[in-house]
């Protein structure tokens, strides 16, 4: 059983506000994409990779990538102004043999391939899978300074990616969004919206989204002590 990645990797990192985007900053002394890409394509679930990058870096992020030698890499294509199109437009080029999909951000490096494994198995079996923690904060909302609610913390989750999906089932909860005008900032919520049912599995810890700086600061010290 194997599913094909994708990655998208097309964001403009605006939080961050380098003078790149950050899944091209170094971590580790390697590009981040480069990072993330090492541990997916080590997972032996993982059959091929579809990597979505701005429409004017698609040629020298290609070359970056073969010069890593990131292996089972099937294309890079152009991807889209949000997280969901360059989803979208990455679920066009999967080759029609391919039964199952695994979706992780190009800017979380610290994944293993067991958590991969687990979230490709878990979709292969009951159809929609994503991974996450349980928030173990207090939770509050609030609006111009002021506490308005504490929100009850039983059962809520902080998600994170991988997420996997059966193609068909993935790429109809794209379709229904699109003619929707629906946008989600994850694409388990595209599936949540056809009433489908998707089953946590629990993350990592480490598996932080490199956001803004403080994160790129973490990801680079937590990438120090892995090589040490
Ligand atoms: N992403 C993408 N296409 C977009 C926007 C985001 O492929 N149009 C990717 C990013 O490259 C990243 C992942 O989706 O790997 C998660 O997005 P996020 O952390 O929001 O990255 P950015 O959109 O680049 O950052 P920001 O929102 O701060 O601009
Ligand atoms: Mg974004």
């Amino acid at each position: 059983m194997t599913a094909v990645a994708i990655v998208p990797a097309a964001g403009s990192g605006s939080r961050l506000d380098a003078r790149r985007p950050k899944q091209f900053l170094r971590v580790g002394g390697v590009p981040l994409v480069v990072l993330t890409l090492r541990v997916l394509s080590g997972a032996r679930e993982v059959g091929g990779i579809i990597v979505a990058a701005r429409p004017e870096v698609v040629e020298t992020t290609r070359r970056l990538l073969e010069r890593y030698r990131i292996p089972r890499l099937l294309d890079v294509v152009p991807g889209g102004r949000e997280r969901q199109e360059s989803v979208w437009l990455a679920l066009q080029a999967i080759p029609p043999s391919a039964s199952l999909v695994v979706i992780h951000d190009a800017v979380r490096p610290f994944i293993t391939r067991e958590l991969v494994a687990s979230v490709i198995r878990t979709a292969s079996r009951h159809g929609a899978a994503t991974c996450g923690l349980p928030v173990v904060e207090t939770v509050k909302q609030v609006r111009d300074g002021l506490v308005e609610a504490t929100v009850e913390r039983e059962g809520l989750w902080l998600v994170q990616t991988p997420q996997a999906f059966h193609r068909s089932l993935l790429w109809e909860a794209h379709e229904k969004a699109r003619s929707d005008g629906f946008t989600g900032t994850d694409d388990a919520v595209l599936v949540e919206r056809l009433g489908v049912p998707v089953r946590m599995v629990v993350g990592l810890p480490e598996n932080l989204k490199i956001t803004t700086r403080a994160d790129l600061a973490r990801a680079r010290i937590f990438a120090a002590r892995r090589t040490r």
